[in-house]
């Protein structure tokens, strides 16, 4: 995106907001910070999006009766943006993101950007907010993309009104436990998607549905949440936010996606990069007793980037991990996959774009 088609989308004047001098870059977390610009684009149903622009951060309105609020029709993204030593910004797959839109968007009912308008929209909303974007090695730039039935409905049925908005907000680590291993209990009972269900798709509903677990096992110190398949009850889903994966010798394994579970874009690229480390990889369904015996287990996701896990509660029993969970490989993966999103090794995948 040039300057001078941002220069013309916002049509107006960059003013500087004191917040940016408080930025404390070296304890960004991963909450939520206002930022200059949002991008706007809307379409009527069976429609398509044409024209999107920028406009400055703030509250939207909407219809009480609007699609999204009464019947959850809304799905979202996540990408991030990393700033290089000369200062060129970097989004790491963004027509990852925008095609797995334009799968839930289907599944939802829902018009969709195309993939360039997803893209170009991306770059517009980066560089508007460019000064948010974190120094090299503080963070990154989270870029959320939304899309939202944003018409009224009453019956049930599809909104007659779409909004796809992106903003951004400069985020570090997610978990409290910044890079430390995180601990994590299996739900026995409440589960996070069924088959012919939307587990598969970035659907809003699908994360409101995991809270109640979440908070419950947050206030008994753990980290996060791990679900099993609602129909053996033995084989591992995904944790609330992330993909998981087990290592075992050589061997990595994660759950196949079966309609249940969330295509990562971070879970596809460490697969490829483990591949290309020599290491074997299996995508298939995995029993938690392999997760209770595995030699090492991480996450993936693009806001916990490759998270290692130290210990697995099931069942009140507490299994902890070789090394309290510092495992090689996942120190390893994490090497790899984010020196290539910072841009610090040469990019032989062409997974990055300026
Ligand atoms: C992401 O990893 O980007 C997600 O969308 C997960 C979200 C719950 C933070």
């Amino acid at each position: 995106a040039s300057s001078a088609r941002f220069d013309a989308a916002v049509s107006g004047v960059y003013s500087e907001v004191s917040e940016l001098a408080d930025m404390d870059w070296d304890n960004l977390g991963f909450g939520f910070m206002p930022t200059d610009y949002m991008y706007v684009m809307k379409c009527s149903r069976g429609g398509n999006f044409s024209k999107g622009e920028l406009q400055r951060f703030g509250n939207i309105e909407m219809n009480p009766s609007a699609g999204v609020l009464n019947y959850g029709q809304g799905l979202f993204e996540g990408l991030k943006a990393y700033k290089k030593e000369d200062g060129k910004i970097l989004l790491f797959r963004p027509e990852e993101n925008a095609q797995r839109m334009r799968m839930g968007a289907e599944r939802m009912c829902m018009p969709s950007p195309t993939v360039e308008q997803f893209v170009e929209a991306v770059k517009v909303t980066v560089l508007a907010n460019e000064r948010w974007v974190p120094p090299p090695g503080k963070g990154s730039l989270y870029i959320r993309p939304l899309l939202m039935g944003t018409g009224a409905v009453l019956g049930l049925a599809p909104s007659p009104e779409y909004t796809f908005l992106i903003y951004v907000s400069p985020v570090g680590n997610y978990f409290k436990e910044g890079l430390a291993p995180i601990n994590l209990v299996i739900e026995a009972e409440v589960h996070r998607a069924a088959p012919g269900g939307t587990g598969g798709v970035k659907t809003i509903g699908n994360y409101a549905a995991v809270l109640k677990a979440q908070s419950a096992a947050k206030a008994k110190g753990y980290s996060d949440v791990l679900y099993l398949d609602c129909v053996h009850k033995k084989y591992l889903e995904e944790v609330s936010s992330c993909n998981v994966f087990t290592v075992k010798g050589n061997v990595i394994s994660t759950p196949s996606i079966k309609g249940t579970i969330l295509p990562g874009i971070t879970r596809k690229s460490i697969i490829d990069v483990a591949r290309s480390q020599g290491f074997q990889v299996e995508e298939r369904p995995v029993s938690v007793d392999e997760l209770l015996d595995a030699d090492e287990v991480f996450c993936t996701g693009t806001a916990v980037v490759v998270s290692p896990v130290g210990s697995i509660t099931y069942l009140g029993k507490r299994v902890s991990y070789q090394n309290n969970g510092i495992g090689v490989v996942s120190q390893q993966l994490y090497s790899a996959l984010t020196r290539l999103q910072m841009g610090l090794t040469e990019d032989v995948m062409n997974w990055t774009m300026e």
